[in-house]
């Protein structure tokens, strides 16, 4: 497990030094008093949205009542989640393969997931925040795993009925398709310096 870590850390700081702002990001075991903070952001928004998700996907199990939910208030629990946020913190989600436009990655976003896809095809689950150090801001990113759950929205034998949904609110989706293990996403919080 530690040579696991040990691998990641030397990648993704070899990337990040190679650039001219010189960037970097670092796995982490014992994160800073800001990162820290940032990881509890992270949590906050997991936790809305999963707890919601999950509770709409047991109401209806063909998804499609949770399909309707997420497209009209994902947004919305997002913005509410950064209200309760201080100051010059924010949390997002992104991905390689966005549903939503307004989640669309940045270069260090798309570095950083990058580096998670490439560790988990290498068969190894990054558990471990990524921490990344710009000029202005510590980020701190958390990969999103595909799990069964996310199979009925993001998979490839979609439900006519959320497919229709997906068809009429994201005509530019890109997120169908995932299997179960395969990197869906990020979390990332960003905290100003
Ligand atoms: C009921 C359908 C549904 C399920 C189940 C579902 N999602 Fe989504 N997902 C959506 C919709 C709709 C969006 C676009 C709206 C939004 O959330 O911003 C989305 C967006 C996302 C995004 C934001 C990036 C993007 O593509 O816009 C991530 C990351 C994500 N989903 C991950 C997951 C993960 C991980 C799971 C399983 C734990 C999951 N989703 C399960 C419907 C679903």
């Amino acid at each position: 497990m530690k040579k696991i870590i040990l691998s990641s850390i030397l990648c993704a700081t070899l990337i990040y030094a190679s650039e001219a702002n010189a960037t970097k990001a670092t796995e982490t075991s014992t994160p800073s008093a800001t990162a820290k903070e940032a990881i509890g952001y992270i949590k906050m928004l997991g936790k809305t949205l999963k707890g919601q998700l999950k509770q709409h996907l047991q109401a209806d199990k063909s998804g499609v009542e949770a399909m309707n939910f997420c497209a009209s208030k994902a947004d919305e629990l997002t913005k509410e989640v950064n209200a309760k946020l201080p100051k010059g913190a924010k949390v997002r989600r992104t991905s390689l393969l966005t549903r939503n436009e307004a989640n669309k990655a940045d270069e260090t976003d798309l570095k950083v997931m990058e580096q998670f896809k490439k560790a988990i095809e290498a068969g190894k689950t990054p558990k471990k925040p990524v921490v990344v150090e710009t000029k202005t801001e510590t980020r701190v990113y958390k990969a999103l795993i595909t799990q069964a759950a996310c199979i009925k929205c993001h998979g490839s034998d979609i439900n006519p009925k959320i497919k229709e949904v997906i068809n009429a609110k994201y005509p530019n989706d890109k997120a169908t398709g995932f299997k179960e293990g395969s990197l869906r996403g990020v979390i990332v919080a960003e905290v100003a310096k």
